[in-house]
């Protein structure tokens, strides 16, 4: 298949370029290709005239996406209309990537975990402006799949497994790492597996969860981390609270998903503590 992958250069979207180098892959980022511009967006994807297209491009940072609500919602908003409207045009599959954030993460509390049917309530402009993606992507390519990710890492970073590795790598004081927000660590070899199965069942879309099995804290997360990194990881792990740890964006308390959809196709993703090992060993 010819597979056009906006946000081909960052963390997922290279992940992507390895396991699906079987395929023909065009990577489409900046600064030959931005996403905002709609028109010429779409006259390069014609020349190309992908079966598929993922879409990963997206403003990421979610802290600045409160202080710049404008961007967030031209790139994450309007730049995913302007893909779906681009693999509309070429008659593309779209498989476009989303976010936990769109839904509140406020109680029900553990073991509750997010289905792809339930209401969804951002409390940041990333996840509004990602939510407004969703809808507009929904609305121009009905058969999209739109596949919801979360707390991702993956190979060259940037992640808070690279983080929590470089600073702990480091002596010094212990770091403080939030105990009371809970969501589903993922590698991002697991979302492109993911991806690679959905590739071979084209009835597929709509929503569709693609995280890691079982869910965590970040202070679980890191106390994991720093157990698999042995002795090279010198600094003690303590759990604080999201009050003693403030940040722009208010994050969801409880964003665990539930994989529904994979589930339902007999697909079943590694559980975090296994991806990690896995990436772990290979990146470190
Ligand atoms: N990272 C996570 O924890 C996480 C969790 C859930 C969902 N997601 C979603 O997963 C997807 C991939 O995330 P990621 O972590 O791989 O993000 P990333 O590393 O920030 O990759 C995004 C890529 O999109 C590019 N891009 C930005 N603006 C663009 C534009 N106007 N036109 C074309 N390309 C543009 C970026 O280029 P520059 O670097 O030059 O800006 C970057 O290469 C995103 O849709 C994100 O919302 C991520």
């Amino acid at each position: 298949m010819k597979i056009l992958i906006t946000g081909g250069a960052g963390m997922l979207g290279r992940t992507l370029c390895r396991r699906l180098a079987d395929h023909s892959i065009v990577v489409a980022d900046l600064p030959e290709w931005d996403i905002t511009e709609g028109d010429a967006f779409c006259l390069k994807a014609s020349e190309i005239q992908p079966d598929v297209i993922i879409h990963c491009a997206a403003m990421t940072k979610v802290d600045d996406c409160e202080t710049n609500r404008d961007l967030a919602f031209r790139l994450n908003e309007e730049g995913s209309r302007n893909v779906a409207v681009a693999a509309a045009a070429c008659g593309a599959r779209l498989i476009a990537i989303s976010t936990d954030y769109v839904f509140s993460g406020e109680p029900p509390r553990e073991p509750w975990a997010w289905g792809e049917g339930d209401f969804t309530s951002p409390r940041t402009v990333y996840g509004e402006s990602k939510l407004a993606g969703e809808r507009l992507i929904s609305m121009v390519c009905p058969s999209a799949v739109i596949l919801r990710t979360a707390w991702l890492y993956g190979a060259g970073g940037p992640s808070f497994v690279h983080t929590m590795v470089s600073l702990g790598t480091k002596e010094g004081e212990p770091i403080k790492v939030v105990n009371d927000q809970r969501g589903n660590p993922t590698s991002t070899d697991v979302v492109a597996e993911a991806i690679a199965f959905l590739l071979e069942k084209p009835e597929v879309s709509g929503i569709v969860h693609a995280t890691c099995e079982e869910a965590c804290s970040w202070y679980d997360f890191a106390c994991e981390i720093k157990k698999l990194m042995g002795e090279r990881f010198k600094r003690e792990i303590v759990p604080c609270t999201t009050e003693e740890f403030p940040r722009p964006a208010k994050r969801p308390k409880n964003s665990a998903l539930r994989k529904s959809a994979l589930n339902v196709l007999g697909y079943r993703t590694s559980t975090w503590k296994d991806a990690l090992s896995v990436f772990i060993r290979s990146e470190f």
